[in-house]
């Protein structure tokens, strides 16, 4: 059993083989934090990691007791005002004023299941004993308000799930302006806080800074998680790095407005708090109203960062994506946008799906333009029915004909916006998020839907309905082009309007609810601007996620290896796309962008028919490839050997290895061609040591050992005189594959 409560001391130890968390109900009844860190032996009491000793001029609980004094306590959910003066992890205005709480501990239950959250997405169990859950239950008696505190952990796993359920059994109206998902308070400060920040078109860089006494955060007010900051947050020792050293990820299941922060008091403790971004969040907590946080995923690692992205990387494709492509490889696309952008017509897309055809490529996905009257991006959204200008013979027509190509058909959505310039906003202009008497500012043209409102809701389900019937639709992107603005509700009483940004990410779960239910079948990938939705919210519903607007295979480096901090290669979506690159009019050849590509859901977003033969043949081999070893690269263990965020961050290198270990791939990746340097050796990962491996490129035969501990020999003529002739792909921005096969 991983959870048990000894009764005398009154503590709870969370533990399995690799991870302990310890919880202590405290002599004033609240809940203490006594541990959380690598497994320790399980024990009756752990009292002495109270550390409790008198403290001068602090304020203490206790008459005659100067030691207790929650200003000095390590606790698990900690309120203000009595004694702790930092950061809360929850705030509830009562009906006098006060926001005084004391949340004591109840009752427990410790079970062999992982219950679902009401309407939210989270990870889940599918397995007889794979996890153990424990649910606290604290009670402020005052209000008569409780509050359920579940923690869930894995069995074979280094991973611990939380979530807070908050409910008003009392007679008040109270309101809640503030209920973090996780509180966690760490004995030191001794970490670097990670995270993953960026903006459009170069999102989820990596970037690391020294705790410091006060707060340090990061957040998203912007109505998405944001390609500004991701939802995740990693803490790692100083001697930590890829492959060694002590390191906690707190990953957020959630697709909104969020705050992740550390905040060190002047004790050099670290209190770690992660939830729903109080600002703008006020949430009616009636009599009998209750509030569930979303799910925070806490992994665990010694062995660095490689191991806590693994561990995420299985938990999200294992216990966190749902449906049938779950575990499938994933079709290789051809996606219109950056080969036709609104230009386009019947004829143009049936060119480019019939070359596609004819390349090997699986699906046809047409992106922004076919409906309303979308000639460019100040019109039609909104207006999910089909552009007859552009596509005369309507939407199920063109599906059929690209079918019987042989291709899956795919269409683009934005189900959650509007332009003024639609059908949708002249009947129904009340139903966009504006704030009466304010000014109403755009993005990208375009105006945000009151997705806090079911009938507008149910509105939008119908119209995508009927398309995808229509259509025989086999993949849906699902893109958001805009953070929201003057938030306001037209369906929301004034003093509900505090609820409104939380409910908007509810209806949006809705839609993808009803929706994957309705159409078990669809693959559906998440968009928004490229990656400003790249979270495990999403994951929940779509398998996958547009990575980013850029698609130059050199920018994309630092992408993808920054997204791989959590999310697997499996949820990336990566395409080959044309050069010059058109976000940064880079040439990189079709070898590199496809090497790139490859460590995604591989696809190509050009337009084909503008390729020539020599391109076409090399394109036939490149799916060929992937179709062989798609499986292993997608749902492989993926390893980080050289970062793009290190040194002057020339080169890259990753690899997967398949489960069974007789295969690997090696990406690596260079960026300037650099003259007459030293040689080099790549030192891999995850090799067999006993296995004989054959390494493409080198063909000649190497073991695990020799691989993983002297290096495979990734020397070329740049070390020494070049007495190569330039080629198109020898110069910089260049590539290599290898392929290893045990013999
Ligand atoms: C933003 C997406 O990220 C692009 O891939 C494309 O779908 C455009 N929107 C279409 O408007």
């Amino acid at each position: 059993m991983p959870i048990v409560f000894h009764e005398k001391s009154k503590t709870f130890h969370l533990y399995n083989q690799e991870v302990s968390y310890i919880i202590k109900i405290l002599k004033n009844n609240q809940l203490g934090q006594l541990y959380y860190g690598k497994a320790i032996k399980d024990r009756e009491n752990f009292d002495h990691l109270l550390e409790m000793y008198h403290r001068p001029m602090a304020v203490c609980s206790f008459e005659n007791d100067s030691t207790f004094s929650l200003e000095h306590i390590k606790q698990e959910y900690p309120v203000y005002g009595s004694g702790d003066m930092r950061q809360m992890a929850i705030d509830i205005i009562q009906e006098n004023g006060s926001r005084i709480l004391n949340f004591t501990y109840h009752s427990h239950l410790i079970f062999n299941q992982k219950p679902k959250l009401e309407n939210l997405p989270a990870t889940y169990s599918e397995e007889e004993n794979e996890v153990t859950t424990l649910s606290i239950t604290l009670v402020d008696q005052v209000i008569n308000t409780k509050i359920v505190l579940n923690y869930t952990i894995y069995e074979n796993m280094p991973v611990i799930t939380r979530n807070a359920y908050i409910e008003n059994n009392g007679q008040q109206k109270l309101v809640l302006n503030r209920a973090m998902s996780l509180s966690l308070d760490l004995p030191d400060s001794d970490y670097i806080m990670l995270e993953l920040t960026g903006a459009w078109s170069r999102e989820r860089y990596v970037k690391e800074r020294k705790l410091e006494h006060g707060i340090q955060s990061i957040y998203s007010l912007r109505g998405c998680s944001s390609s500004n900051f991701n939802p995740f947050i990693a803490l790692k020792r100083k001697n930590a790095d890829e492959f060694s050293g002590e390191v906690l990820g707190f990953s957020f299941v959630y697709s909104g407005n969020f705050l992740a922060q550390v905040e060190v008091d002047t004790y050099n403790c670290s209190r770690v708090m992660m939830g729903i971004h109080p600002h703008c969040f006020k949430w009616n907590l009636d009599p009998n109203m209750h509030f569930q946080t979303p799910e925070v995923v806490m992994v665990y690692s010694d062995q660095g960062l490689n191991k806590m992205s693994q561990t995420y990387h299985y938990l999200y494709q294992n216990r966190l994506v749902r449906g049938k492509y779950r575990n499938l490889a994933r079709p290789i696309l051809v996606n219109n946008w950056e080969g036709t952008y609104f230009d386009f017509d019947e004829e143009k897309i049936l060119a480019i799906a019939k070359t596609a055809s004819e390349l090997g490529i699986e699906l046809f996905v047409l992106d922004d333009g076919w409906f309303g009257k979308r000639n460019n991006d100040h019109t039609g959204l909104g207006d999910w029915y089909v552009n007859l200008d552009k596509l005369p013979n309507g939407i199920a027509n063109l599906s059929k004909k690209i079918n019987d190509l042989g291709l899956k058909f795919g269409l683009w959505f934005e189900p959650e916006m509007v332009n003024k310039d639609s059908d949708l906003y002249r009947s129904h202009p009340e139903w966009v998020l504006a704030t009466p008497k304010r000014n109403m500012s755009h993005g990208r043209n375009q105006y945000v839907l009151d997705f806090s409102n079911p009938d507008v809701i149910e509105y939008i389900y119908q119209m995508m309905v009927k398309m995808i019937e229509q259509g025989n639709v086999s993949y849906i992107k699902w893109d958001m082009n805009r953070c929201m603005s003057e938030v306001y509700s037209s369906s929301h009483q004034s003093y509900q309007q505090g609820q409104v940004m939380h409910e908007y990410i509810l209806g949006v779960y809705s839609l993808y609810e009803h929706l994957t239910k309705r159409f078990p079948d669809i693959l559906f990938e998440s968009c928004a601007s490229g990656g400003a939705r790249f979270d495990p919210g999403m994951l929940y519903y779509a398998p996958q996620t547009w990575t980013s607007d850029d698609t130059d295979a050199i920018e994309r480096l630092k992408i993808q290896y920054g997204t791989s901090l959590v999310y697997p290669v499996s949820s990336m979506g990566a395409h080959v796309s044309a050069i010059p690159n058109h976000q940064v009019f880079r040439n990189t050849s079709l070898e590199t962008r496809a090497n790139v590509a490859y460590f995604g859901t591989f696809g190509y977003e050009l337009d084909l028919n503008k390729l020539n033969d020599d391109e076409k043949k090399k394109i036939v081999e490149q799916i060929t490839f992937m179709k062989e070893y798609r499986e292993i690269i997608q749902f492989g263990t993926f390893y980080r050997l050289l970062s793009p965020f290190d040194g002057n961050g020339n080169e890259t290198a990753w690899m997967v290895v398949s489960k069974d270990q007789k295969t690997a791939i090696v990406g690596y990746y260079r960026i300037l061609l650099e003259v007459n340097q030293g040689y080099r050796r790549l030192r891999l990962q995850g090799l067999n040591p006993d296995y004989c491996y054959h390494v493409s490129r080198l063909e000649s035969d190497h073991f695990g050992d020799e691989l993983m501990n002297v290096g495979l020999i990734n020397s070329d003529h740049s070390c020494g005189e070049n007495h190569e002739v330039y080629d198109g792909t020898n110069g910089d921005y260049y590539s290599k594959i290898y392929l290893l096969k045990a013999k």
